[in-house]
C-alpha cells in the first residue's frame, strides 16, 4: 500500500539478505520510520516489543528470524535454539508457530551450510503468499459488501472494525481492511468506524493512519462507542482480523473483539472475520478453553502514549500512583456469534463443517 505516494510492504530484505527492514509501529502515526533488523535477538526483540506486530507480520519477522540466526549458525542446536526464542515472543497469535514450524521442517534434513539460503527462500515465499492471500480475501470480501450496500441504495456503506488488521499487520493489503480498501477502490460510498482499541490504540494509532493515507472516509469512536451507533443504525457491518481461529471456527482477536460481536448480535449486524488460512490452529476446537491469552504489562492501561505540545512522542500516567492494572491482550469470541469467515479460500459459515469444506485438503 501507499504512503505519500510511495508502495511500500511492511517487511522486505536488505544487503541481499544480511538483515530485513520493517516499519517501526511503535512511533505511528507520529514519526514513519525504518528499522534493520540483522539478528535473530533483533527479529525476536521488533516481535516483542511490537515493532512489528499483526499475526500474519509476526509469523513473516519469525521466519525471517530464523533465517538471520542460521546465517550466523546454521547448527541443529542453533535452529532449535532460535525457534524456541522467536516461537516465545508472543504466545497468542499462532501464524508465528506456523511460520517458524515451516521453515524449520523445510531447513531441517539439509545440509547446515544449505540452511541459511533455503530459509531466506521460504520465509520470501511466506511473505508473498500473505500478501496474494490477503489480497484474495479483500475481493471475497468486497462481494459481501456490495451486496449489502445494494440493499441500501443511496446511502454510506458503514463499517465498523476494531484493532488494526490493515496492511501494517500482514505484509501488504491486511486482512479485515483488504475489503474496505477494495470497497473504496471499487467506488463504493464507504466509510470506517474504527475502534481506538485501548490500551495500545492499534485502532486510533495505525488504522486511522493507513485508511487515511489511502483516502478512505473514517471517524475514529473510543471503544465503549460500537453499541450506542449500532443501536442507532449507524452501523451496516463489522469486520475484524483474527490471531488465531479454532478448527470449529471460534476466533481469538484482540481484546474488546467479542463485546462486539455480542453488540452487533443483538442489533442484527453482520459479524464478518477475516483470515488467511495461516491463521487457522487445526490442532484445538474450543478457544476460551485452549488459546493462551498475552497477559502484558499493566503499564499499557495504566498509561498512555502519544504526541506531545513539543511534538516529541511522550507517555502520560491516567491512574491514581498504586492502582494496579490488569491486561489481557486478547479475548475469544465463540464461532456462534460470527456471520462468517472470510477467508482466502471463500466466505464460510464459522463451524468446523465450514473450515473443512474450504480446507479438506490440509
Ligand atoms: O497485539 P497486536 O497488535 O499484534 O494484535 C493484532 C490484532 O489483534 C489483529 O487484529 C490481528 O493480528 C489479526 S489481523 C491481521
Amino acid at each position: 500500500m501507499k504512503i505519500d505516494g510511495q508502495s511500500w510492504r511492511t517487511i522486505w530484505l536488505e544487503e541481499g539478505g544480511r538483515s530485513v527492514g520493517v516499519i517501526d509501529q511503535t512511533l505511528l502515526p507520529h514519526r514513519f520510520t525504518t528499522r534493520s533488523l540483522s539478528s535473530c535477538d533483533q527479529a525476536a526483540e521488533a516481535i516483542r516489543t511490537m515493532v512489528v506486530r499483526g499475526a500474519p507480520l509476526i509469523g513473516v519477522t519469525g521466519a525471517y528470524g530464523l533465517m538471520l540466526a542460521l546465517q550466523v549458525d546454521p547448527s541443529d542446536a542453533s535452529l532449535a535454539a532460535a525457534f524456541e526464542q522467536l516461537n516465545a515472543t508472543r504466545p497468542t497469535a499462532v501464524n508465528l508457530r506456523w511460520a517458524l514450524e515451516r521453515v524449520r521442517d523445510l531447513v531441517a534434513p539439509l545440509p547446515p551450510e544449505q540452511r541459511a539460503e533455503a530459509a531466506q527462500a521460504e520465509a520470501a515465499a511466506i511473505a508473498d503468499e500473505d500478501v496474494a492471500m490477503c489480497e484474495a480475501i479483500g475481493e471475497h470480501g468486497l462481494a459481501i459488501f456490495q451486496e449489502l450496500a445494494a440493499a441500501r441504495p443511496g446511502t454510506t456503506f458503514n463499517v465498523l472494525t476494531h484493532c488494526n488488521a490493515g496492511w501494517l499487520a500482514t505484509v501488504d493489503w491486511g486482512t479485515a481492511l483488504a475489503p474496505i480498501y477494495k470497497a473504496h477502490r471499487a467506488g463504493l460510498d464507504i466509510h470506517v468506524w474504527v475502534d481506538e482499541t485501548r490500551p495500545r490504540n492499534q485502532g486510533a494509532s495505525l488504522t486511522a493512519y493507513e485508511l487515511g493515507r489511502e483516502g478512505v472516509p473514517h471517524t475514529v469512536i473510543v471503544d465503549n462507542a460500537g453499541g450506542h451507533l449500532m443501536q442507532h443504525g449507524q452501523v451496516d457491518a463489522v469486520i475484524v482480523g483474527t490471531d488465531r481461529t479454532t478448527r470449529r471456527g471460534d476466533v481469538c482477536n484482540k481484546i474488546g473483539t467479542y463485546l462486539k460481536a455480542l453488540a452487533a448480535r443483538d442489533n442484527a449486524i453482520p459479524f464478518y472475520v477475516a483470515l488467511p488460512a495461516s491463521t487457522i490452529d487445526w490442532q484445538i476446537d474450543d478457544g476460551v478453553a485452549e488459546i493462551p491469552i498475552e497477559a502484558r504489562s499493566p503499564k499499557e492501561v495504566t498509561h498512555i502514549q502519544g504526541r506531545g505540545p513539543d511534538g516529541g512522542i511522550t507517555s502520560v500516567q491516567l491512574s491514581p500512583d498504586g492502582s494496579p492494572g490488569f491486561n489481557p491482550a486478547f479475548d475469544v469470541t465463540p464461532a456462534r456469534l460470527v456471520t462468517a469467515l472470510i477467508t482466502e479460500r471463500g466466505v464460510v459459515a464459522a463451524s468446523a463443517d465450514g473450515l473443512k469444506e474450504l480446507y479438506g485438503d490440509v
